[in-house]
């Protein structure tokens, strides 16, 4: 028996590093799971896989998040799948760093489209499909936002919205049974990380001087706070802001 036996989650940007672990981590705990992705069908199958193989359900959808047609496309294929929905981790997002003068217009498009649109787009269509017995929403903000730093006005500036997203949502939406929190990372290592030339650099070895556990994050130690916040465990936590750092703050 697992603690989200019958539920059904959809993770958004399940493809690849965080979300993916996240989507390993409630299947494991029973949840019937959509494998969100954008463009990576491999990997977004290679994790399907995965929990298959460890007796979990999972479905691969395709559906930029930023794309409001795709957002519906995406949730009529996880009602067709699986007749509902109770979960949904707001996890698809992207990230560039930089100082004030680096920021351009397609830049901030992509990371406001991506991290607040999608996250915005993704919650309207989960709310008309939670019904009556509710739900539990997800965001991924970042920790970085407790304590923000030079150079990352633009991807922290979206962050930030989703902790107001979180806040403002958890009052309009407590109300319909539907809870509304956020898991705040600190630095992970993901390739998205890898991409960026975070993993092996000075910024990463900062990072890791910042947190009192003393090393960088992995997706399996956010996984478990996902598991929690959608699980009947958490049924009176909404609103609240939770920081899966190792202390960084
Ligand atoms: N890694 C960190 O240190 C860290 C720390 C704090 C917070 N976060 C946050 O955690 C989340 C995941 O980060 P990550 O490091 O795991 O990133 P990642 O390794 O780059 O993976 C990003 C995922 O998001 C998907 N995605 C991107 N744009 C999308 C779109 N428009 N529609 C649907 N899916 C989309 C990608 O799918 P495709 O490849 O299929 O397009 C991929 O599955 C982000 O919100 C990020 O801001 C990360």
């Amino acid at each position: 028996m697992g603690v989200l036996d019958g539920k059904v989650a959809l993770v958004t940007g399940a493809s690849k590093g965080i979300g993916a672990g996240i989507a390993k981590g409630l299947a494991a705990a029973g949840a019937s799971v959509v494998v969100n992705y954008g463009s990576s069908k491999e990997d977004a199958n290679r994790v399907v896989s995965v929990i298959a193989e460890q007796g979990g359900k999972a479905f691969a959808a395709q559906g930029d998040v930023s794309k409001s047609g795709d957002v519906k496309r995406l949730f009529a294929e996880v009602v067709r799948e699986f007749g509902g929905l109770d979960v949904l981790v707001n996890n698809a997002g992207v990230y560039s760093f930089g100082r004030l003068e680096s920021v351009r217009e397609t830049e901030f498009h992509r990371q406001y489209n991506t991290n607040v649109l999608g996250t915005l787009l993704a919650t309207q269509e989960a709310v008309k499909l939670f019904g009556e017995k509710g739900g539990s929403i997800i965001n991924i903000g970042t920790a970085g936002t407790h304590n923000p730093g030079p150079a990352m006005v633009l991807y922290l500036s979206t962050k930030g919205s989703i902790d107001i997203i979180t806040q403002v949502l958890a009052k309009e939406l407590g109300p319909k049974k539907i809870r509304v929190n956020s898991i705040n990372p600190g630095g992970t290592e993901t390739e998205g990380a890898h991409a960026l030339g975070v993993i092996g650099s000075d910024f990463e070895k900062h990072l890791i001087s910042q947190t009192p556990l003393g090393r960088f994050g992995q997706p399996e130690d956010i996984a478990p706070v996902a598991v929690f916040l959608s699980s009947e465990a958490s049924r009176w936590i909404t609103g609240e802001i939770l920081l899966a750092s190792g202390g960084m703050r």
